[in-house]
């Protein structure tokens, strides 16, 4: 029996996260517990909480889990692990432990396809050398698989998204488009190199970017997951009290990226994204609609967005392309904060 993931879903991968308005409500009627060890928690929406056990030592903890975005159940193991890794990566930490989070369909899936999906997350865990050591499952439709993982880090040297500053530079290391180029391929207008792009970028570890960011003390940096490239600066700039500019006639984008869009396909997270955004964001005049709708869509494991001072950017960038994350690019600037946080240009 030929299994095929990616038609069980409507929208996979973090496209499938709740709107971030709604989310922003809920999280607001909860009480922050009060420890001074506590170092990261939800009140800047950084990409993993952060805790103190000793005056060298730090664990980073961080879960991420959600519905297919591919049709091969290997495929979609390695991508959700990647994924979910990536925000370990993303404070500057070392991955170390995780559990496996799934929910299967016992009765709409045959048995090999949980066996690929937890071998292509135990495989993506072991190159970023993570042990997975226990798990949880539920029988739940659609499937869904992710990690909860634990990594580590020097109290001192967390990267967090407050850590930009004005004058920065930001460097984007993955091109952007996935949730476009799977709209488009629910269409049947996607080429399927296009697809196989988009799936090597989504497998691909946050590992070396995350090395060269702490070669060079950089101390502000988020991944690009469901909220979007605006998403995510806008976060970024709110929790370092700053503005930032995206130059988005600048960004890398996978394959066809542009002409998808051009054509529609523009998933219904980028308009909640959009909407999340809009009255803190400044648009410019003229700015092209399909540039602008890019910015919103939705990434599966995308790339870390690094906030680098000026006199490192060139040299940050060059050892990003010789570890083969080779559109790495400049794509803004910080600022102090002005009227609004974020500024979207061509
Ligand atoms: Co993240
Ligand atoms: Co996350
Ligand atoms: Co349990």
């Amino acid at each position: 029996m030929k299994i095929d993931l990616f038609t069980m879903v409507d929208s996979g991968g973090c496209s499938a996260k709740i709107a971030p308005k709604q989310l922003e409500e809920i999280l607001k009627c909860l009480p922050l517990p009060d420890d001074p060890d506590i170092l990261v928690n939800i009140e800047t929406h950084d990409d993993a909480g952060v805790y103190r056990v000793s005056d060298e030592l730090a664990l980073v903890f961080t879960t991420d889990f959600f519905p297919p975005v591919c049709s091969d159940p290997y495929e979609f193991g390695q991508i959700a692990a990647a994924n979910s890794i990536s925000d370990v990566y993303a404070m500057g930490g070392t991955p170390m432990i995780a559990l496996n989070i799934m929910m299967f369909p016992a009765e709409k899936l045959p048995f090999e396809a949980y066996i690929e999906i937890l071998k292509g997350g135990a495989d993506m865990a072991s190159q970023a050398g993570v042990r997975i050591i226990g798990g949880h499952s539920i029988d739940d439709f659609p499937p869904k698989y992710g990690l909860a993982v634990v990594g580590y880090i020097h109290p001192q040297k967390i990267i967090t998204n407050a850590g930009a500053r004005t004058g920065d530079i930001l460097v984007l290391t993955k091109p952007v488009g996935t949730g476009i180029i799977l709209a488009g391929q629910r269409l049947g207008l996607t080429a399927e190199t296009d697809v196989s792009q988009a799936k090597s970028i989504m497998k691909l570890l946050n590992k070396s970017g995350a090395e060269v960011m702490k070669r060079h003390g950089v101390k502000g940096a988020t991944d690009i997951t469901g909220f979007g490239l605006a998403g995510h600066a806008l976060k970024m700039a709110r929790a370092s009290s700053v503005s930032i500019t995206l130059n988005l006639s600048t960004l890398p984008l996978i394959g066809s990226t542009y002409e998808l869009t051009d054509q529609g396909c523009i998933p219904g997270a980028a308009f909640r994204n959009l909407e999340y955004v809009e009255n803190e964001a400044y648009v410019e005049n003229n700015l092209d609609y399909n540039l602008k709708m890019i910015a919103f869509d939705a990434q599966t494991s995308g790339g870390l967005l690094m906030a680098v001072s000026p006199e490192k950017a060139d040299k940050v960038i060059s050892e990003l392309h010789n570890k083969g994350l080779d559109t790495s690019a400049k794509i803004g600037f910080v600022t102090e904060k002005m009227d609004r946080y974020l500024y979207l240009n061509r």
